[in-house]
């Protein structure tokens, strides 16, 4: 897929979506651990005083969500989709600035160091694998010593995972979406190799495994035929009976550096 499909794809995502809360992933519970995690991060290594700059902000969802629940944090985003950078501008979020910029080139994260940076399902989008190292240094300037970087992305290690539990129900693969190139361990390794260290977190990287299993691998091989799949009662009622992070099923990851210098 190119970038003009991918920006047609965020076409839609803007007039079908607007505002809302699912607007970039149809999800309630995957939208709402994200937003879990992030606070996680944020009680855990203090965020009275410090800033966060959310990378590839969507709608503002996100940014607007943190400072309901934190009053001095200083925010920041960054979104390269007009309109989506306009729906993000329309929730007029106190002390919070906004940039209409690319973060692979953006002079945002030349000038200004941060405490926190966050990406939420955002460097999946970056298509050509060459822009990986320079967004990885870009968020490695971007960050004040011992600066934190919350990555919620998606990797095909588990996404493999995922598919291979599909398939012993004989369940087709789930492809990865034309607008999405997951990361995977390589990528990992950019990022240590340019001097971030991997903090492993009592919440969880595969935290969204169990749910996943769930809705992706064990509701589908049991279904009636066109019974409703999306927030459904069976995904909302296993989702809460049993414990998160069983087994590693999530493409999404819950993963978290430090800038070591
Ligand atoms: C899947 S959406 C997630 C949006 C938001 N993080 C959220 O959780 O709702 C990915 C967003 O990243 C933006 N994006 C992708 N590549 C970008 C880049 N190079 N610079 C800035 N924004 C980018 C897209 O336009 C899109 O709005």
């Amino acid at each position: 897929m190119s970038d003009s499909h991918q920006k047609q794809h965020y076409d839609k995502v803007a007039v079908n979506h607007g505002l809302s809360a699912l607007s970039s992933i149809k999800d309630h519970h995957i939208r709402e651990a994200e937003l879990k995690y992030i606070n996680f991060c944020l009680e855990t290594y203090g965020h009275q005083g410090k800033s966060l700059i959310d990378l590839g902000h969507g709608n503002g969802h996100t940014l607007k969500t943190i400072r309901e629940k934190y009053e001095s944090i200083d925010l920041y985003g960054i979104e390269y989709h007009e309109k989506m950078y306009q729906l993000s501008c329309e929730q007029n979020i106190e002390n919070c600035t906004l940039w209409h910029d690319d973060m692979i080139s953006t002079e945002v994260l030349k000038k200004q160091k941060f405490d926190f940076i966050l990406t939420e399902r955002s460097l999946v989008n970056i298509l050509n694998l060459k822009n990986r190292p320079k967004v990885c240094e870009q968020i490695y300037h971007g960050l004040k010593p011992g600066g934190l970087f919350i990555m919620i992305e998606s990797f095909s290690e588990t996404w493999i995972k995922m598919n291979e539990a599909r398939n012993e129900f004989q369940l087709e693969a789930i492809p990865i979406s034309h607008h999405n190139k997951y990361l995977n361990e390589d990528t990992i390794k950019i990022f240590k190799k340019k001097g971030f260290e991997e903090i492993e977190h009592s919440f969880g990287r595969h935290y969204l495994s169990t749910h996943f299993y769930i809705t992706r691998v064990w509701h589908p091989s049991i279904r009636q035929s066109n019974a409703p799949m999306d927030n459904s009662h069976f995904s909302k009622f296993f989702t809460k009976a049993l414990p998160p992070s069983i087994g590693e099923y999530s493409p999404i990851q819950f993963r978290l550096f430090k800038k070591t210098e």
